[in-house]
């Protein structure tokens, strides 16, 4: 048996085992320090009582005889699609159907196993920094090339983003097949604007490119005009996947629950030139690969949908993005250049004397004790950069802070 060499060009570890295997060694030499983590975006407020109450009665009813469920349906219980179609869409005025819903455990894996339904020889465009599964998924899929001294894979498309562009993704002139946008931005926590996706959407009717439109953070959004779903855009059902999480809104990170969006009207070519629609293809795909969210979970999550679990919703992002406005300022204060954790909970921040990020992260480890991402793990683009998170209790966030001064 010989293995997918693919995985082989992969760096040994994933960002974030990274990051945690050099805190963990950090942390060993030093169990006197008070180290705050500001790194992976998990975050630290409990789930809403109308979630767990919900998910309260979906275990007691699955140990009756008659409220017993076993194997869901793949693409997750109408009931969920159901709200989701109607409170995230039909109420926000756009056009998009249960049917068209794909419930999962969680927007990662469907980042990751989009890349199923697409032909091998794809060209996959991505921003850089970008979210790291976007290019290790493609690197293992066999559709990265070859992988040059500064990291950069040799059939990627990179959309580079730095302080010039504002870390905005541009169009390029080269083709893609597939591209990635993430807005509000993982890691950079900028937003694109309406007449930056009607480019995109433009773009991806021109090129017959498919959009894999990552809004994980949508909910985050507080600038009027600043679109949350691909779908406010004219002409996007025809183009873009949509691919949505509970996890930062409502603190599902680990009870794992999001949803992708694959309209009916987005077609792509097969081989011999045909139209195939790709929401038939990814519905082959989930009922072959995937058995579903737990029914407990999908339960919790449709109590999202109430007007207790909106104002949940609403008060966790309030929260959150008031610590990204505390690190912003703070950071500010003590002299680095910064972008995002305004419409986001992510804060991208420059070293002040031209660091590489690891080594800023060594001191901010060292120095402050707090833990931060390093922006070059997000791509050759964020070299010098870090990012931190205010997905920490407020409590934290000002003693991390306070260590600056
Ligand atoms: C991040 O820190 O970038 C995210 O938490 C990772 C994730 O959502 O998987």
């Amino acid at each position: 048996m010989k293995i997918n060499d693919n995985f082989e060009k992969l760096p040994e570890s994933y960002l974030f085992s990274e990051v945690a295997r050099r805190l963990a060694e950090y942390r060993g030499g030093h169990p006197e320090a008070d180290v705050i983590r500001m790194d992976i975006g998990d975050v630290t407020l409990p789930i809403a009582p109308c979630v767990t109450e919900a998910m309260h009665r979906a275990v007691d009813e699955v140990g009756t005889a008659v409220g017993f469920h076993g194997y869901g349906p793949e693409q997750g219980y109408g009931f969920l699609r159901e709200a989701i179609a109607e409170e995230d869409y039909k109420k926000r005025g756009i056009d998009i159907g249960a049917d068209e819903i794909f419930i999962s455990d969680g927007a990662k894996s469907d980042l990751g196993n989009l890349g199923d339904i697409f032909s091998q020889d794809s060209i996959i465009a991505v921003a850089d920094p970008g979210y790291p599964v976007y290019v290790d998924t493609t690197v293992m899929a066999g559709r990265g090339g070859e992988r040059d001294a500064s990291g950069k894979w040799s059939k990627i498309v990179y959309l580079e983003c730095n302080a010039a562009n504002g870390f905005r993704p541009e169009v390029p002139t080269e083709h893609a097949d597939v591209v990635i946008l993430c807005s509000p931005s993982n890691p950079t926590g900028t937003v694109l604007s309406r007449e930056e996706l009607e480019k995109w959407v433009e773009y991806a009717i021109r090129e017959k490119a498919i959009i894999i439109y990552d809004s994980a953070y949508e909910a985050y959004v507080r600038t009027p005009g600043i679109p949350r779903s691909i779908y406010e855009i004219d002409g996007a059902r025809n183009v873009a996947v949509e691919v949505r999480s509970f996890s930062k809104t409502a603190g599902f990170t680990g009870l794992r629950c999001g949803y992708t969006v694959v309209p009916a009207s987005l077609m792509a070519t097969d081989g011999k030139g045909s139209d195939v629609s790709l929401r038939k293809l990814w519905n082959r795909r989930q009922s072959t690969k995937f058995n579903g969210a737990s029914y407990i979970v999908q339960r919790g999550a449709e109590a999202l949908y109430t007007p207790e679990g909106q104002e949940s919703i609403r008060n966790n992002t309030d929260y959150y993005l008031e610590n990204a406005k505390i690190i912003r300022d703070s950071m500010k204060k003590a002299g680095f250049t910064v972008f995002g954790g305004s419409d986001s909970p992510y804060v991208w921040i420059k070293g002040r004397n031209g660091e590489d990020s690891w080594s800023l992260f060594k001191e901010m480890l060292e120095k402050y004790h707090i833990s931060c991402t390093p922006g070059s793990g997000f791509g050759a683009e964020g070299e010098g950069y870090i990012r931190l998170t205010g997905f920490n209790s407020r409590e934290n966030t000002l003693k991390a802070m306070s260590r600056l001064k």
